[in-house]
């Protein structure tokens, strides 16, 4: 199948090359462009714009940073929707509000193709071997066009709803963890004094009650961060973590409630990247908390 994926930053690249690895013929695009270079020296073929990218492909996938991103790729100079979209399916995978999907997919109609939303779970190791966790929003028969390739990139897939119900099951998804990373800060704030190597509490609250799936896939390199060590490679970066929480919140509001935790953490991680944290992994945000709040400090 021809496929083109407009956008090769971290998830875009892994989603790339799992689908040459499964054969597929894939064109890509990237608004930097020296970032499609692996790609291309592994057999992919190169689109000099989205529009052209659109041209080549009978699937276009996105992966993108945020909405601004989207406009720009979507409906800027020479985006996707200058091209001809009909008979074409658009796989829309970035994490954003539910409103900027529902716009865009009215956009994608408008020209007689077919969109489907569906934002992830899993990072780029996920990706890489097609084990992603994918919340789908779209009419059924949409979905079920795109099922076939979900079914590649991903372990698990759920149709939540129309188009905007993926953005709000992944945001939903998200929360929990963010608030988490946080919560680990603060734990190991009221236990460090005990001069405990960090692996092994990683590995102790791994088997307690409160403890969630990421400390099994991360726990090592949280455990690194907390000891004050590098926790590169870098997945999904804090910065990533802050425009999702800027996204619940304001989504949220959107629907008459407040989410205080979740607020709290927002102001937080926006520290973290004023203090220079925002191209680091966020498994290294649980060691943030402690960082700013060094042994000894009594208050
Ligand atoms: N990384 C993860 O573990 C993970 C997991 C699940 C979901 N996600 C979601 O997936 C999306 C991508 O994440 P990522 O980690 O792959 O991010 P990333 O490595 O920073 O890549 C972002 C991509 O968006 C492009 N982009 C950003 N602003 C643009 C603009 N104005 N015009 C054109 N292109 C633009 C970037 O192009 P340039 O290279 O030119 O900057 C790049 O291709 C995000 O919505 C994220 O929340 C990430």
């Amino acid at each position: 199948m021809r496929i083109g994926v407009a956008g090769v930053g971290r998830m875009g690249e892994a989603i790339a090359s799992r689908l040459m690895d499964l054969g597929h013929q894939v064109t890509v695009w990237n608004r930097t462009s020296d970032k499609c270079n692996r790609l291309a020296a592994a057999g992919a073929r190169i689109a000099a714009s989205p529009a052209a990218l659109a041209q080549q492909v009978e699937i276009v996938i996105t992966i993108l940073t945020d909405q601004d991103a989207l406009a720009a790729v979507y409906e800027g100079a020479n985006g996707l929707l200058s091209a001809n979209v009909m008979g074409k399916l658009f796989l829309e995978m970035s994490t954003v509000a539910p409103e900027a999907e529902v716009a865009l997919a009215e956009k994608v109609r408008a020209g007689g193709g077919t969109f489907v939303e569906c934002p992830v779970g899993g990072t780029v190791g996920p990706a890489r071997e097609g084990k992603l966790l994918g919340v789908a929003g779209g009419a059924a028969a949409d979905v079920a066009v795109a099922r076939p390739l979900l079914g590649e990139l991903c372990r698990r897939v759920e149709h939540v709803g129309p188009v905007g119900a993926g953005a709000s099951m992944k945001l939903a998804l998200n929360l929990p963890l963010m608030i988490y990373y946080q919560a680990l800060g603060e734990s190991y704030v009221l236990c460090r004094h005990l001069g405990l190597d960090p692996r092994w509490l990683i590995e102790l609250l791994s088997d307690t009650s409160g403890a969630p799936n990421i400390l099994k896939g991360r726990g090592p390199k949280i455990a690194t961060a907390l000891a004050g060590g590098d926790a590169s490679p870098v997945a999904f970066d804090v910065a990533s973590i802050g425009k999702d929480l800027t996204t619940m919140v304001a989504e949220a509001r959107t629907r008459g409630a407040t989410l205080p935790l979740t607020e709290k953490t927002l102001a937080i991680v926006e520290e973290a990247a004023k203090d220079g944290w925002a191209n680091r992994d966020g498994a290294s945000l649980p060691a943030y908390w402690p960082w700013r709040n060094p042994e000894g400090k009594r208050q």
